[in-house]
């Protein structure tokens, strides 16, 4: 139902007022800005100082400063609409959670809501009203920098990680003071660019598009996302800045999204790079017409706007639908009633209580020759790269972190009971200077990684091996017959086919926010039990890449693109690790799968119906642990090419040990069914395999019949 006083408002407002409403301009403290403000030519205000937030230290945000620019547009600006402040608050404020990318690994919806509501307590108390994020774009590439801001390659593991942080953002209650809208982004394709040169180009069939890139999308317009912004790219010869098709037709009318778009950074006047439009008054133009509603920095709506319309080159009716939903969003995130903000006394006792476990959980085990946990008792030694830092644990896009609470994982060693045992061997400048410190012990634990400025925005690599260097260094301690235990810090899955084999034990611990250096030695003692999965697949080496578990079946045999069949003549085929993969300290059995109907008509689908397949899992080892049970469907036989395998629910239990559960997944018409080549959703009658497993490799399944018949 549209609101009559917006629309009556809308009335009331020059074509001047209106596009003000669609500018968003970047926050100074200047006159400048308190005029633009007064003269009604600002709708809204990002909280960044350089187009890549995430690279660059930001300005503190000054509430005093957001609450005098909001009265100046509430009390002298024409219109009296107050400002919408955004701000990229990504995977935490003041505490900071693991990168998007190592939360998805923990596979729990649940803990990144309850994250996610902690974050936005904290930005709505500082003056931010809207967030740019979640990032819902799939990546299949580790080179590309942003993918540590994803969720990883899979559309369903995307959508419920995604789900869960619009709620968490915006919670039930919209217009309470702690709730703060959510952006999806980068609308659409971003993670797909050629090679993982960032802002590249992207190549993305409609079948590819709707059955991979919009699932996402889809997902949170459905849990009511008040933005989308859209991406930089263009995707198959159109930027998507300038495509009516995607913004309007795809995303407002066939999704149903009320809420607004916000361009990207400066991305309508890139139109003119992309050489779509002559000048910024024709970008400006493009983008209008295709309904990007609000103009993020780059000037060219409130340059040219008023008199694009003069012209009758954007039609007045269409500002009057982008203001709407600017005004809308506004609206229902009560801006009208609550425009100023009061800081509140935050809980972050509660918040670090999250952001660890949050880390416990997203770290993912890679490999275990029976040597973690280690015994408080035993002596070992503990070096590499990241003995002593801290900020690279937070990983790209922290600008409002709290430096004071963060601890070093040497810091952390110290506090441990029978820290008497363990030596730390400090980098060397000539590496076998460590060797007298690691002499009298077995267990050397090396901390490895990378620093944050080596991924996020426009931060991508072409090699994604574990830096040389660092090899290098682990090799040698190797070869002094040391049992080894590699750390490993990184943003982004790194190619481990050689490295691996230095390790006795890799702990995936990515850049894993705040309480990082805690969950990695509380890892190592055993007092946590590891339960993180791979939303993404590990490669060996980097030439694999593209390599990501939902491929469709070709040509070949079925699996030789992810499994044992050979593609290449210097590596083998299969991933370093699969999708949904982790070890734990305990052992989870998994029982023969069981369906409660195993024919099922078309019709009863189409009506809605579901069935249930089910498995128990047995913890068969002796100490409690968490499990992500992985439900998996394959279509046979199907009219296009269909993924071998597609995750299609999940479920993360925890199993006291000798103990077991039953694991219900309930699947039905959405499960069984793909956007054929007219764009139409189907399913189609035959045989459909269900898996259900430890990660998607998994040979655990049942067949299904879906028959035609009324
Ligand atoms: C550019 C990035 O692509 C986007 O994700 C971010 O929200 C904006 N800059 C604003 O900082």
């Amino acid at each position: 139902m549209r609101s009559s006083k917006i629309i009556e408002k809308i009335k009331n407002m020059s074509i001047e007022e209106k596009v003000g409403q669609l500018n968003q301009i970047q926050l100074e403290d200047t006159k400048q800005v308190r005029d633009e403000i007064r003269r009604g030519r600002v709708g809204s205000i990002i909280l960044a100082d350089t187009a890549t937030a995430g690279n660059d230290k930001q300005k503190k945000i000054n509430v005093d400063l957001l609450n005098e620019l909001q009265r100046i547009a509430l009390e002298e600006s024409p219109t009296g609409i107050p400002l919408i402040f955004g701000r990229d608050v990504i995977h935490g404020h003041h505490i900071v959670m693991p990168i998007p990318l190592a939360e998805a690994a923990s596979f729990n919806t649940e803990l990144l809501e309850n994250a996610y509501r902690a974050v936005a307590e904290e930005a709505a108390s500082d003056g931010v009203h809207w967030t740019f994020s979640p990032m819902i774009d799939i990546s299949r590439d580790p080179r590309w920098g942003r993918c540590i801001e994803s969720f990883g390659e899979d559309p369903y593991l995307t959508s419920e990680m995604g789900k869960a942080a619009v709620c968490g953002f915006q919670s039930d209650d919209y217009k309470s003071t702690d709730s703060i809208a959510a952006c999806a982004k980068h609308y659409l394709g971003y993670g797909a660019v050629e090679g993982g040169r960032d802002y590249g180009k992207t190549e993305i069939s409609e079948y590819t598009m709707r059955n991979y890139y919009l699932k996402p999308f889809k997902a949170v317009v459905e849990e009511n996302v008040a933005t989308v912004m859209n991406s930089f790219s263009e995707i198959s010869g159109q930027p998507v800045a300038s495509s009516r098709y995607l913004l309007y037709d795809i995303l407002k009318t066939e999704l149903g999204f009320e809420g607004f778009i916000i361009s990207d950074w400066a991305s309508i006047a890139k139109l003119v790079n992309h050489r779509v439009a002559k000048d910024e008054k024709e970008a400006a133009m493009l983008a209008a017409n295709a309904e990007l509603d609000m103009d993020m920095v780059d000037r060219c709506y409130i340059e040219h706007l008023s008199e694009l319309v003069e012209e009758g080159k954007v039609s007045e009716e269409t500002i009057d639908k982008m203001v709407y939903r600017v005004l809308y969003i506004k609206d229902k995130f009560g801006l009208f009633e609550n425009p100023y903000t009061e800081q509140k006394k935050v809980n972050f006792e509660k918040h670090i209580a999250i952001a660890k476990q949050f880390s416990d959980e997203c770290m993912v085990l890679l490999k275990n020759n029976d040597i973690l946990p280690i015994k408080h008792s035993k002596r070992i030694a503990v070096t590499g790269p990241f003995l002593h830092e801290k900020r690279s644990h937070l990983g790209s896009w922290a600008p409002d972190y709290d430096a004071g609470i963060l601890k070093s994982i040497q810091e952390v060693f110290l506090e441990c009971e029978d820290n008497d045992k363990i030596v730390f061997a400090e980098l060397p400048y000539l590496w076998d200077d460590i060797i007298p410190t690691i002499r009298d012990v077995d267990t050397v634990v090396i901390v490895l990684g990378e620093s944050a400025k080596l991924s996020g925005e426009d931060n991508c690599l072409t090699n994604i091996d574990l830096p040389r260097e660092q090899l290098e260094f682990a090799k040698k301690i190797k070869l002094l017959g040391k049992k080894t235990v590699g750390v490993m810090c990184f943003g982004r899955p790194i190619a481990l086919g050689e490295a691996e084999l230095y390790f006795d034990a890799i702990l995936y611990a990515w850049q894993s926010g705040t309480c990082a250096a805690q969950s990695i030695v509380d890892i190592i003692y055993g007092k946590v039990n590891p339960s993180g999965k791979l939303p993404m697949t590990f490669p060996r080496v980097t030439g694999q890449i593209p390599i990501y578990y939902n491929y469709p079946s070709y040509f070949g045999n079925g699996m030789a693109y992810y499994g044992d069949g050979s593609n290449y003549w210097d590596c083998k085929s299969t991933p370093m690790y699969p999708f949904g993969y982790g070890l734990s300290y305990t052992n989870f059995e998994y029982s023969q799968i069981r369906c409660e109907n195993y024919i099922l008509t078309l019709d009863e689908l189409k009506n809605g119906e579901t069935f249930k397949v089910s498995v128990i899992i047995t913890n068969t080892g002796v100490r409690a642990g968490k499990e992500t049970v992985q439900c998996y469907v394959s279509d046979r036989v199907a009219s296009m090419t269909r993924p071998i395998k597609e995750l299609k629910g999940f479920s993360k239990v925890f199993i006291e040990k000798k103990a077991c559960k039953e694991i219900v997944f309930e699947l039905g018409l959405e499960e069984l069914g793909f956007y054929n080549r007219n764009g139409e959703f189907c399913v189609e009658a035959g045989e459909f395999d269900v898996f259900i497993g430890r990660d998607c490799m998994t040979d655990n399944k049942v067949k299904i019949t879906v028959m035609n018949i009324k």
